[in-house]
């Protein structure tokens, strides 16, 4: 399955000199993080002595603050500092959406704090307390007193909305809001085999172990920030742009961030009140996000419904596909998750209708959370294609063979590469998809009726600019410098194995060094476009150097390296030796990968299969998973293990979103209430049992250098379909409404009666 372009010449990568590069590599800052010599932002003691700070959350969705009464919290001991909006210092404008200059982003412009009395949802900051200790802070910070004008009656849920639903201008300023094609509603109408089925999906939360903190310290008019960032570079031109100082003047450090999963590409209030407030009193200041404060002052995913029909000829063959999305946005900004994107690369059919609705809510504005788009879009979209499957009384994996299209179904672009077929076909094999039996709740095992259930799995593909530098020092040993992060998905790793890879160098002789501002400029890491993107400026920095190695020993052609022994012309050298002859003072290249031409010629995804094997309790309707396997391609793997571990993680948060993530609101005050890990379900060890997943070999020449595409979110897009299928199958019951609880399967009247 190597689809290397006739006449396209392998590089250094391909020719696996260290066979290192694609292997189960273990974390190489493995070894730090178990012996807790990584270190995390909160973490840092900073110069001088450390200050305190603690965020105060209004208790109103939306109004105004009359008075706020600091007093009795000033005079508490230790407490150094309360900022309000009476004595917050000025800072940039908030930039809403449509006013972001072309070359920024939603991650990157002005987000001022406690700027106004103005109240704009339930849980944003009204005062910043700072003190001597945490517990000064905290408790200082329970004692500020805030007296509110509520506003009007919040609008909470987007199905109240929803005749108030708007089409924003565009989805996340790169997609079109609406894509139509054909006449769909015609071929509907016209028929023979069709579904029409609304899926809801809940507010959603997510919860890095590590949550949003920072530490700010100053050295005169420069700021320096250990903050929990997804992207520093947009991190360093967000705080540079609230606090109205030159982005020069602002260095990022992020060297751990312990998980990010999207609610780290924006830079939160933390950083900004650390900053301002380390500013004021001349000293270092920390702070950190309770959990209960993360849920309100980090992004959540939206809450949607999705209308979905799907038209088909008797043989299976789609005829038209409709997927009408409404999900919500702040009352202030706009956020549109592109929840309906996926389906206009997916599946073949003339007539298609892709929408995104959007209506305000009185909350805290929604954002990225894992695989923005298809996480959620394909909850509805592939049960939808199981129902269609059942209406034709066909397999679900030969209606999605029939379905696959030869180009892209919109565009009419060529694929990258596409082995979507190849994933279904592998993994029914390796699940034992033969013995899925094929009318619902036919299969028992004791109390447990059992069932299979399958979805596709596709990811976009994004291609990002990334620079590395290299330096090859005297001794011969490499360090790989760019300001990338790694949030917990192996970064160091799979540098440190391109780089391996690429000079010809063991693994011991890398040293990798991201995380950090003041290094050349790297895309971060979201939306899986880290690994690719990073490693390809590690990549080519490399390429550089092997050249300006060959010309420091005065060569023409190529030098070859394998294991740190350098053969140029006859001579074999070890690289020491040879650095030692040839440049003894080292040498240093720099790498730039900027996207092609062929993102632009080419569709790119990732793409998979799902399978679910469920049991559902004859006698309670519990449901729960007994197995689940993904069967992936992505191009290059980098890493066997790494990317196996984020698999799995996406099944397992899939599975999640099929039976226990759903964020509750108290409609009279638009605010989240199970907010704590308690109250806010998600698979425990005992829930996410069997889990694999693997991916098929492949290489993606028209992507990047490294002929690699991003696996990071892949496993969670369809994941949970496929267990929601799967329960169908065990009980047939269809249930259209996310999380898949056992009331909502045993109240069902097609629940089966055990008898
Ligand atoms: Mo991505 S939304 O940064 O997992």
């Amino acid at each position: 399955m190597n689809d290397l372009a006739p006449g396209f010449a392998p590089n250094i990568l391909d020719q696996d000199i260290q066979g290192i590069l694609g292997r189960p590599l273990d974390r190489v800052d493995g070894p730090k993080k178990v012996s807790g010599n990584a270190t995390y932002s909160y973490e840092y003691a900073g110069q001088g002595q450390v200050a305190y700070g603690f965020v105060v959350n209004a208790t109103i969705s939306n109004g105004r603050i009359l008075s706020i009464d600091t007093e009795e919290a000033s005079r508490l001991p230790g407490v150094l500092l309360v900022m309000t909006h009476l004595n917050a210092p000025r800072q940039g404008e908030y930039v809403t959406f449509y006013k972001i200059p072309s070359d920024q982003s939603q991650d990157s412009v002005a987000r001022p704090y406690l700027s106004s009395n103005e109240v704009q949802y339930y849980g944003q900051p009204v005062a910043f307390v700072v003190a001597e200790s945490f517990e000064q802070a905290r408790d200082a910070a329970s004692r500020v007193k805030v007296s509110y004008e509520q506003g009007h009656k919040p609008a909470s849920r987007v199905k109240a909305e929803a005749s108030q639903a708007f089409a924003p201008k565009t989805v996340r300023g790169f997609l079109v809001t609406d894509s139509i094609i054909g006449d769909f509603e015609t071929a509907f109408a016209a028929a023979p085999i069709k579904v029409d089925a609304t899926y809801e999906t809940p507010f959603q939360h997510h919860h890095a172990i590590e949550p949003h903190s920072t530490m700010a310290s100053w050295d005169g008019d420069a700021v320096t920030l250990h903050v929990a960032a997804q992207l520093p570079v947009e991190c360093r031109e967000m705080i540079a742009a609230t606090l109205m100082i030159p982005k020069s003047k602002v260095r990022i450090l992020c060297k751990f961030v312990g998980g990010g999963f999207g609610s780290k590409l924006r830079t939160e209030s933390d950083a900004v009140l650390a900053a301002l407030a380390a500013r004021q009193l001349r000293r270092p200041v920390k702070t950190a996000f309770t959990r209960q404060q993360v849920f309100v002052n980090a992004a959540h995913r939206t809450e949607s419904i999705q209308h979905v029909r799907l038209a088909a000829d008797r043989d299976g063959r789609m005829t038209g596909l409709s997927h009408e999305v409404i999900e919500h946005t702040a009352t202030f900004d706009e956020f549109a998750e592109q929840t309906a994107d996926f389906g206009r690369h997916l599946y073949a059919a003339p007539n298609r209708v892709t929408t995104h609705r959007l209506v305000r809510l009185d909350l805290p504005m929604p954002g990225d959370m894992r695989a923005p788009g298809e996480a959620i879009g394909m909850l509805a979209f592939e049960q939808a294609m199981d129902e269609l499957a059942y209406a034709l009384d066909m397999d679900p994996i030969e209606l999605r063979i029939r379905n696959e299209p030869a180009v892209h179904p919109e565009t009419g672009k060529p694929f990258s590469t596409r082995h979507l077929v190849e994933c279904y076909r592998e993994g029914a094999a390796r699940f034992g998809w033969d013995r899925r039996p094929s009318r619902p709740g036919t299969l028992r095992d004791g109390r447990w009726l059992v069932g299979y259930g399958m979805s596709a799995a596709i990811r976009t593909h994004f291609n990002r600019g990334a620079e590395a530098r290299v330096r090859l020092a005297p001794d011969g040993n490499l360090t790989v410098e760019t300001a990338m992060t790694d949030i917990g998905t192996g970064t160091y790793t799979v540098l440190t194995q391109i780089a391996a890879e690429s000079m010809g160098l063991p693994t011991d002789r890398i040293t990798v060094d991201i995380g950090d501002t003041n290094l050349p400029p790297a895309p971060g890491s979201g939306g899986s476009f880290g690994a690719c993107s990073s490693g390809s400026g590690v990549y080519l920095a490399c390429m550089a150097l092997r050249n300006r190695m060959a010309r420091a020993a005065g060569l023409n052609e190529e030098i070859a390296i394998k294991d740190g022994i350098v053969s140029a012309g006859d001579q074999k050298l070890a690289i020491d030796a040879f650095m030692a002859r040839y440049a003894p003072a080292g040498l240093e290249a720099e790498g730039k990968e900027k996207p092609g031409k062929e993102a632009k010629d080419y569709s790119e995804s990732s793409y998979g299969a799902h399978f679910a094997e469920v049991g559902v309790d004859i006698d309670s309707g519990e449901p729960r998973l007994r197995r689940m396997l993904g069967v992936y391609t992505a191009g290059r793997i980098l890493n066997a293990k790494t990317a196996r571990s984020q698999a799995i993680g996406g099944l397992i948060w899939g599975l999640g979103s099929a039976l226990h993530e759903e964020g509750l609101v108290d409609d009279r005050f638009a605010k989240f209430v199970n907010n704590d890990l308690a109250g806010y379900h998600f698979p425990a060890h005992a829930d996410a049992v069997n889990v694999d997943a693997m991916f098929l070999p492949e290489l993606d020449d028209k992507t990047n250098p490294l002929k690699a595409k991003g696996v990071g979110e892949l496993g969670i897009c369809g994941s949970g379909a496929a267990v929601a299928n799967a329960i169908y199958n065990a009980c047939g019951v269809r249930v259209r409404s996310y999380p898949i609880t056992l009331d909502k399967l045993i109240l069902d009247p097609a629940f089966p009666s055990n008898d």
